[in-house]
């Protein structure tokens, strides 16, 4: 039998780890035959409903589940975790300054940086959901030297999958048909949701979206800003923000990263930028990845035409600005 992985979510009391925990538990993110114990961080103020979450895992006698440890000391979380799913933060409320949530998230940020790097087992693998999901995976990767900066990433498949969404509903096709989109940039509004590489699978053989669609109107503008926007039309339906999907966003990106994508397959990934595409090296940038053996590599060689590169400097650029703003709340 496999020896389990240990997989810490933190915040696993709020919403995205009510979802997420009981979906790690049954498979779906480290695969069906791979048993999994579950280390669960939250803050004081939640440990009682974080208790209650154990609970619940307890009696869905989950059969890969081989432990669960609850805990509001992240040295305990942290100790001998394989993967590391970073969901816990400081949400934004009404009437902050952005500059106060930053401050908040960057010492959260800095001071889980010190705990994983001590504590976590060799070549854990980390994923930041937490927003700002970009600059909060830079600030864990200043503070965690030793932690090999590919083994940081953040969290953009949700919209990459938000993306698959759309044209699967626009052309009336099964989205696994679908493949090669790419989010851009920033997990916020300036992201850039692209398909001008993207492609579906027909009886006819592969086609490219854009051929499909027949709507470059649509494309260039109306389906760009229903991905950017879509958290907020969810925050707008629900009254809370997306946690199924986004927990379920994050089991495909740490699937992929950990068993590889398929053959011709990429996915979108934040990721510490080394230049690539001519974006700024040293800022954690959604690119389009491919996944071996537990390793991703950006896809390289895309033709960006000229629309495309404004909108990948637009999103570089608000990452830039993000990383100054997170630099002078440490100072
Ligand atoms: P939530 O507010 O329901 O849960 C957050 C949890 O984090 C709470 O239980 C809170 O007590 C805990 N927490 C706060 N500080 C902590 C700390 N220092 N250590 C450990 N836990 C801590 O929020 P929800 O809806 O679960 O969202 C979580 C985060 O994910 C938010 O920042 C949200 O903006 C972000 N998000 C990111 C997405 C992405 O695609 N990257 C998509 C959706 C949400």
């Amino acid at each position: 039998a496999k020896e389990p992985v240990r997989v810490l979510v933190t915040g696993a009391a709020g919403q995205i780890g009510y979802a997420l925990v009981p979906m790690i538990a049954r498979g779906v993110m480290l695969g069906p035959d791979q048993p999994v114990i579950l280390h669960m961080l939250d803050i004081p103020p939640a440990a009682e409903a974080l208790n209650g979450v154990k609970m619940e895992l307890v009696d869905a006698a989950f059969p890969l589940l081989k432990g669960v440890v609850a805990t509001t000391d992240a040295v305990e979380a942290c100790t001998g975790v394989n993967v590391a799913v970073m969901v816990g933060g400081f949400p934004r409320k009404e009437g902050m300054e952005r500059k106060d949530v930053m401050s908040i998230n960057v010492s959260i940020y800095k001071s889980q940086a010190s705990a994983l790097e001590k504590h976590a087992a060799a070549n854990c693998k980390v994923l930041v959901v937490a927003n700002p999901a970009n600059t909060n995976a830079l600030i864990l990767k200043e503070f965690a030297p030793s932690i090999p900066e590919k083994n940081i990433t953040c969290l953009t498949r949700l919209d990459h999958n938000r993306a698959l969404g759309q044209i699967s509903e626009r052309l009336s096709i099964q989205v696994s048909d679908i493949k090669n989109v790419i989010i851009w940039g920033n997990h916020s509004s300036s992201q850039y949701p692209d398909v001008n590489h993207a492609t579906v699978k027909t009886p006819a053989g592969e086609k490219p979206v854009r051929e499909l669609v027949k709507d470059d109107t649509w494309l260039n503008a109306e389906f760009i800003k229903t991905v950017q926007q879509r958290g907020a039309a969810i925050i707008k339906a629900r009254k809370l923000s997306s946690a199924l999907s986004a927990a379920s966003s994050a089991c495909d990106h740490i699937r992929d990263w950990v068993l590889g994508t398929p053959e011709g397959t990429w996915v979108s990934m934040g990721v510490y930028s080394d230049g690539s595409y001519n974006v700024p090296a040293g800022l954690i940038y959604s690119f389009p990845v491919t996944c071996q053996n537990g390793e991703w590599k950006i896809v390289q060689g895309l033709s960006i035409d000229e629309f495309s590169r404004k909108k990948l400097d637009l999103t570089a650029d608000e990452l830039s600005e993000e990383k100054a703003l997170a630099y002078s709340c440490l100072s």
